[in-house]
């Protein structure tokens, strides 16, 4: 079974975008895949965080993650920094990267833009994502559109160290879903969404309530126009609401045109949010087991173990490799 490798941040309530973009993926891969899904609370801190929030987001992250529908049987889930093989093969991956490769990266451009003081972190995050995903000889990485060029640059390093200390990586291919790679703004759809958006109503989260799932969707940005149709170009916020409505539903985006033709967007807009509500209900009433249980803390345990195993060992050989320590 080929193995995947995914990772998503514990900075905030999972949103509509990681949850069509990633989490759906990982849920459908698992079955004939051999998974692993980490919460990188390591990658979290190359901004500010709350440490109390930091520690409340990493266990809400994995309550998310089994009730979206993870298998801890099939799957491995666990915390980023409880594997310390990360951190160590992230400093090896740092020493072979350059400083204007890691300049080039959009996220980092984006992240550090008009801030006065910007992590050093901020700037090596790539080589620590490439860490995460080296260590487990990952063959397949699921993940949305943005991280993209994030893959692209773990490749390279991946290609650039074998090459000059041996075959030690497999190089990792990326799997971004055809639809839904790219869910936007509800309220600038020229932007993604994102869990960091200082406005509350353009995201929605998984755990919104189903008052405040309907109240967002109704305030989405859309245009005058009125007519429920398909069109990128000159209509960016139906067509994310009509991705996002044949995402969550499973009905093609011509039917649902065909459902809303001639009945506006008020009618559409309603038709949405219940089918947003009523697909987000049983993850809740999951979520709300989970994060009041022990079972969390036996998954992640266990999670942990497991992927130390696999992780130490590879690192041995990349210590071996480059000539750090005594032979092992
Ligand atoms: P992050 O929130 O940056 O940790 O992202 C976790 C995962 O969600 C990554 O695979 C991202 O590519 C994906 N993702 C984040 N935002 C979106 C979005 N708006 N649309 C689709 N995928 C997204
Ligand atoms: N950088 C990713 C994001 O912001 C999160 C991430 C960290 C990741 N390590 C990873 C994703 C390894 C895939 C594989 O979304």
């Amino acid at each position: 079974m080929a193995k995947i490798f995914s990772g998503i941040q514990p900075t905030g309530t999972i949103t509509l975008g990681n949850y069509l973009g990633a989490i759906r993926q990982f849920i459908e891969l698992q079955n004939d895949h051999e998974g692993l899904f980490c919460i990188v609370d390591q990658h979290a801190i190359t901004v500010p965080q709350d440490r109390l929030e930091l520690r409340k987001n990493i266990r809400n992250l994995a309550a998310i993650y089994l009730a979206a529908g993870l298998n801890p049987n099939k799957s491995t889930l666990f915390i980023q920094s409880e594997v310390p093989a990360h951190a160590q093969l992230g400093w090896i991956m740092q020493c072979n990267s350059y400083i204007g490769e890691l300049e080039r990266m959009t996220q980092f451009k984006d992240k550090s833009e008009g801030k006065d003081a910007v992590s050093a972190a901020l700037l090596t995050y790539p080589p620590l994502m490439a860490a995460d995903i080296l260590l487990y000889g990952t063959e397949l990485v699921p993940v949305g559109e943005d991280q993209k060029q994030h893959l692209e640059l773990t490749r390279d390093l991946a290609t650039r160290f074998n090459n000059k200390y041996g075959p030690v990586f497999v190089i990792p291919e990326v799997q971004i879903p055809k639809v839904g790679a790219r869910i936007r703004s509800l309220q600038d759809p020229n932007k993604k969404m994102s869990k960091s958006d200082p406005n509350q109503k353009a995201t929605i989260t998984v755990l919104d309530p189903e008052n405040l799932m309907t109240k967002k969707i109704k305030s989405a940005v859309t245009d005058s126009e009125g007519i429920v149709k398909y069109d990128l170009t000159n209509k960016l916020g139906v067509s994310n609401l009509l991705d996002i409505y044949s995402l969550v539903s499973g009905k093609s985006i011509a039917s649902i045109e065909a459902e809303y033709d001639g009945r506006g967007y008020g009618d559409f807009k309603s038709g949405l949010a219940e089918v947003l509500v009523n697909h987000f209900k049983p993850l809740q009433e999951k979520y709300n087991h989970y994060i009041n249980s022990t079972e969390l803390d036996d998954i992640l345990d266990e999670g942990a173990e497991r992927a130390n195993k696999v992780a130490s060992k590879i690192l041995r050989k990349v210590e071996n490799a480059v000539g750090l320590g005594r032979k092992r």
